[in-house]
């Protein structure tokens, strides 16, 4: 008994002093997070945590839509995004990083995706979306935002895609050593001129919806 408390110590405590360290490293340097964390991104521990058939609904994706994803990542979301949009509707997933790309494109390569053919890959950073001025349904961006240094500039680019009360999501986990509070990230939304519409999730695990007016 006492050996398996001793370890849950451990453990905790070890988690406690690796979100500090890094979140003292990154409030210095900020930098995409590595490729090699795709193995996190991807595990069941994180599916419990945000289950994306969760995420994509709090979102507000629905069959039909046009929506990007920005910092996609090695595709967590994506595929799920996929097939709720449908064959009528496309994903934009767009990446600054070619090695999370190509994660992704290695798990539409399998034989269960085959039907998946609505994906478009893009390697490009969030302040230069190669797409037209009001053009998307929705955007949704999970564990990104705060990784993007100038977030006033992503936004205003998100902003310009987006149609007419076309919809921004974003959703935050508590381990993710960049995670602000739920208050911070709709500060940065209302500042970027977008409208609150939804709230959803807890203090570990949240997405907010707001809107372009
Ligand atoms: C923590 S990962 C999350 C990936 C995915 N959204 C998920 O939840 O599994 C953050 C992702 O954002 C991407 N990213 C960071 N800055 C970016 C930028 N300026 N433009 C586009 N993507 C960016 C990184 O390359 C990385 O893949």
């Amino acid at each position: 008994m006492t050996v398996v408390f001793l370890t849950l110590l451990i453990i905790v405590a070890f988690l406690i002093l690796w979100q500090l360290v890094i979140r003292i490293v990154r409030s210095y340097a900020k930098f995409p997070a590595p490729a090699f964390i795709s193995t996190f991104l991807d595990s069941d521990f994180r599916k419990m945590q945000q289950p994306p058939a969760k995420v994509i609904a709090c979102s507000g994706i629905k069959p039909g839509m046009k929506v990007l994803e920005i910092g996609c990542g090695s595709g967590a979301f994506t595929i799920e995004a996929a097939r709720a949009v449908g064959q009528q509707g496309k994903v934009y997933a767009l990446d600054i990083q070619e090695d999370m790309l190509d994660k992704l494109r290695t798990k539409l390569a399998r034989p269960g995706n085959s039907d998946i053919q609505n994906i478009e890959i893009i390697n490009r950073s969030a302040y230069e979306l190669p797409l037209e001025d009001n053009s998307l349904d929705l955007a949704f961006m999970v564990t990104v935002l705060q990784e993007i240094p100038d977030k006033q500039r992503a936004l205003a680019q998100i902003k310009r895609v987006l149609k007419p009360a076309g919809i921004l999501a974003v959703s935050e986990l508590l381990p993710d050593p960049d995670y602000p509070w739920r208050s911070t990230t709709q500060r940065m939304l209302s500042k970027a001129g977008l409208i609150f519409e939804a709230s959803y999730g807890n203090l570990w695990s949240y997405t907010v919806r707001f809107r372009k007016p």
